[in-house]
């Protein structure tokens, strides 16, 4: 192809500009205007509180811990956690501002509490310990409180708020009180689409923020995963015992260490059927507490508690659904006696027969079960 000159170039572009002056466009009637698009108020910059507790990304799994946020049924997004941070530690949620969830989930005792007994709005204790929720998002089976009246998280938060001895509200006063704070509700918009605070979303959030608790990477997990050291050899003499002669991994078993179900071990048996229990409460099969049965209506489960996580089990003393055992060596020796005999007992439960040097190892190797990814602190400021 011949190559062409400047000269034709340039008169080519000058024939076109000419063309296009020939036949000039009609010019059209101006558009109507456009109605002016609605103002929309300007959020306003993030307050203190927001930039005090930024948006975090979710946290990963420990070793150990077998988790999968896309598993769960709630959604966990890293906004939605602060929120649910935030309302966990915030006592507006009680009905007279002095109760959060964590006043008896403490983040120092792995969100359990120190105490036999909760103590709630305006002073009132309750009957049962407050137990610890790490790892608690990832049940072999879906049942919450010691007698698993509760399948979810989320349901299970909406209980306390409205619990005339815990946090004393109504789930429509505490929405109320929660959509009555301005910084709440651009939270909420911002995580929910819209600004409607409601209890099912309080508890979903709640929900979201206990998923993120967990606690792995233990000396047992290192142990577990290859690193010999990790434990010392009465700690591997307690693992053994645990797996072996004491069984008590008929019950604790898995990642989490619990089988999500229901076992008498003849805590808070008052002695002979018909006797009040502890608590002074008569009650005709002499359990204090009738515990799973009050859910199942069936007599085989009078007495009958969740088996709890062992996981960080140094920091939820005391033990057991009353917190009547004190610490790791008397709950060993609970099971070393065979529990305690009473008509549901489970048949697990036997006399173990340990030296007092057994008893000691397995102590030592509860104590390996601490690790870490659960801890926290509490907000810095709220909205
Ligand atoms: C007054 C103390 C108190 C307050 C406040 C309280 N709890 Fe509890 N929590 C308890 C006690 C006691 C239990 C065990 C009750 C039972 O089993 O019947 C419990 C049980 C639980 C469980 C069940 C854990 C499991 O593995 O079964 C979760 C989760 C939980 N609470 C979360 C919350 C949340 C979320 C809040 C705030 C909305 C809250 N709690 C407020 C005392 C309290
Ligand atoms: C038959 C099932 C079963 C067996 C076997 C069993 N446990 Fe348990 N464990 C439970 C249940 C259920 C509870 C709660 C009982 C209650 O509160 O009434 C519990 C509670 C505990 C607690 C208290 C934890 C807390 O947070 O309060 C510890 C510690 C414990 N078990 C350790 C052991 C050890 C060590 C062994 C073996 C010697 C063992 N368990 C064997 C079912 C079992």
């Amino acid at each position: 192809m011949p190559r062409l000159s400047p000269s034709i170039i340039t008169a080519a572009a000058i024939l076109g500009l000419f063309a296009g002056c020939k036949s000039p466009a009609p010019v059209s009637p101006p558009a109507p205007a456009a109605p002016p698009a609605p103002i929309k108020p300007p959020e306003p910059p993030p307050a203190v509180w927001e930039t005090e507790n930024p948006v975090v990304p979710l946290p990963r799994p420990p070793l150990g811990v077998q988790a999968d946020f896309g598993k769960l049924k709630v959604a966990v997004t890293p906004e939605k956690v602060r929120l649910g941070r935030w309302l966990f530690f915030d006592k507006r949620i009680s009905v007279d501002g002095s109760v959060s969830c964590a006043t008896c989930h403490r983040p120092e005792s792995a969100f359990s509490e120190p105490t036999p007994h909760s103590t709630g709005v305006a002073g009132k204790v309750g009957g049962r310990k407050s137990p610890t929720f790490i790892n608690g998002a990832w049940p072999l089976f879906d049942v919450y409180f010691w007698d698993g009246r509760a399948t979810s998280l989320s349901e299970q938060a909406k209980g306390p708020m409205a619990n005339p001895i815990e946090m004393g509200g109504t789930h429509e006063g505490v929405a109320k009180a929660i959509a009555g704070v301005p910084g709440y509700r651009r939270i909420f918009r911002a995580v929910y689409g819209d600004d409607r605070v409601d209890i099912d979303r309080i508890a979903d959030a709640i929900a979201a923020y206990e998923a993120t608790r967990m606690s792995g990477n233990s000396r047992f997990d290192r142990f577990d995963a290859g690193d010999a050291a990790a434990l010392d050899e009465k700690e591997k003499l307690g693992r053994d015992l645990f797996h072996g002669k004491a069984e008590c991994n008929q019950c604790h078993l898995g990642w989490n260490l619990t089988d999500s179900q229901f076992h008498n071990l003849g805590i808070g048996w008052a002695g002979k059927p018909g006797k009040p229990g502890k608590a002074g409460k008569a009650n005709k099969e002499g359990f204090a507490d009738p515990g799973r049965a009050k859910v199942s209506n069936k007599d085989e489960d009078t007495g009958a508690f969740k088996t709890p996580t062992l996981r960080e089990v140094t920091k939820h003393a005391p033990y057991m659904h009353d917190g009547s055992l004190a610490t790791l060596r008397d709950v060993v020796q609970h099971y070393n006696k065979g529990g305690n005999p009473n008509p549901w007992l489970s048949p697990k439960i036997k006399k173990l027969k340990l030296s007092p040097a057994e008893i000691d190892a397995l102590v030592a190797f509860m104590t390996a079960l601490d690790g870490e990814g659960y801890q926290d602190t509490p907000p810095k400021s709220f909205p």
